[in-house]
């Protein structure tokens, strides 16, 4: 086996991290195993992971549930293009993910990742007007929303201001507020009001340009952990289908269970006509990403006129042995009684927070299902700040996988994480930040 030191060699001169500035940043931890909740480092030295490893991480590390299907299918046949061709896996899966998403969403487009599963909502979009005659091009977003890292995702994630370099060719697109809700904020009320009239005024004045609109329903992730209110979501729903706009949810982060329901959707009576889900629908185990349509958007495209057809797939498109990983982290819900876990982690998160929320220089705390956050006000609230970096160091050192996003401190563990090892993380947590 490699030393650690012949390993980080390798890295520094090979290797390009994402999100990463090599010139401060500490060596990368070498992770050599993991189980359940827990990641081991080269030394040994063990790891919570409190943030499913960037939110894909179920059912935890390394099931044997999991491994046996992956291997299983990888025996039968591990890789066939998707244009001509189909699979058991395939199609069990696209019918398990309809047969547990709102009713009218039901045909399934694979890909490999969340910002592919986005681009594949958006150009779906555009392209239903464009068969139908139209032209709509631009698209709804909230103000901090992020949605991957690829072109057309950037353009309606843009105000996270993690694209300045790219600013001047994105897209031009509509941004309305988001109204972060949290413990205590008594101006909720006055920031829904200021977003629904944001939206009215966008309708009104721009409803034959726009092909959709795109929301992280209920949490934005990458943009701060931040919640909103679910009677505000309904009613802003509500807007855009009666203005006959598109709705895209983005639920590549809220999916699988991380709101405490499968979707963040189902805490909705508005449903959206377009959803995308990627990160947890392996339960972390490989790449796999769904867009998911209605059959009136569907049907859009079927016509003898190859014209109207949906020109785009991806090589990895319905990997059979991805399939069986996320037909396994399905089975899994039901076999784990998950929800039932998911419920006791709601349960810790809310009486942890009650403790967080005595200490000085806290605030905005905020919790909805397996997602629990709160900002720490003494440290610069910029992503990727040295003072967030500090921080983020202090909490590995102390084998707490956390990874603050400038100054929000967020927890999303996975379900299979052990009541004692979530406790003792929030304790040691409070340690470090007292
Ligand atoms: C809501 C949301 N959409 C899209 C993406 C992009 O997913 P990926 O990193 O798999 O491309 C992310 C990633 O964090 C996300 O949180």
């Amino acid at each position: 086996m490699k030393s650690k030191k012949q390993i980080l060699a390798k890295d520094k001169k090979f290797l390009w991290h994402p999100f990463t500035q090599s010139s401060f940043s500490e060596d990368p931890i070498i992770i050599s195993s993991a189980k359940d909740e827990k990641l081991f480092d080269i030394e040994g030295k063990e790891y919570i992971d409190l943030i499913s490893s960037w939110w894909i991480n179920t059912h935890g590390h390394c099931r044997n549930e999991m491994v046996n299907s992956v291997f299983n299918q990888s025996k039968k046949f591990e890789q066939v293009l998707f244009a001509g061709f189909t699979h058991h896996p395939a199609v069990d899966l696209a019918a398990r993910i309809v047969d547990i998403l709102p009713k009218n969403l039901s045909r399934v487009f694979y890909s490999d990742n969340g910002s592919t599963s986005v681009e594949i909502a958006m150009k779906v979009a555009i392209q239903y007007w464009h068969n139908l005659g139209k032209k709509k091009t631009k698209f709804i977003a909230f103000s901090g929303g992020y949605h991957g890292d690829t072109f057309g995702a950037m353009s309606v994630g843009k105000t996270t201001g993690f694209y300045k370099p790219f600013e001047d060719i994105l897209h031009k697109n509509f941004f309305i507020p988001f109204p972060e809700d949290w413990w205590g904020n008594n101006q909720l009320e006055e920031s829904e009001r200021l977003a629904i009239n944001a939206a009215y005024k966008i309708v009104e004045k721009e409803k034959g340009k726009i092909a959709a609109v795109i929301l992280e329903p209920l949490v934005q992730g990458a943009g701060g952990m931040k919640i909103c209110r679910k009677e505000f979501l309904d009613k802003l729903v509500k807007i855009f289908k009666d203005s006959g706009i598109l709705v895209i949810f983005d639920e590549v982060m809220t999916g699988f269970g991380r709101t405490g329901k499968m979707f963040a959707t189902d805490h909705l009576t508005m449903k959206p006509d377009i959803i995308c889900l990627a990160k947890s629908l392996t339960g972390g185990f490989i790449p796999l990403a769904a867009t998911v349509f209605s059959e009136e958007i569907h049907k859009v495209f079927v016509d003898t006129n190859f014209s109207k057809t949906f020109l785009h797939g991806h090589s990895f498109s319905a990997n059979p042995v991805a399939c069986a990983a996320a037909l396994s982290s399905l089975n899994l819900f039901n076999e784990d009684k998950t929800f039932i876990k998911i419920e006791e982690i709601s349960k810790i998160h809310n009486d942890c927070l009650k403790k967080i929320s005595k200490l000085q220089n806290i605030s905005k705390i905020r919790k909805l299902g397996t997602i629990a956050a709160f900002d720490f006000k003494n440290i610069s609230d910029s992503y990727g700040s040295l003072e967030s970096h500090e921080i983020r160091k202090k909490f590995l050192e102390n084998g707490l996988l956390l990874r603050p996003l400038g100054n929000t401190v967020y927890f999303m563990p996975p379900y299979c994480i052990r009541k004692e090892n979530l406790i003792n993380s929030y304790e040691k947590l409070i340690e470090i930040l007292q």
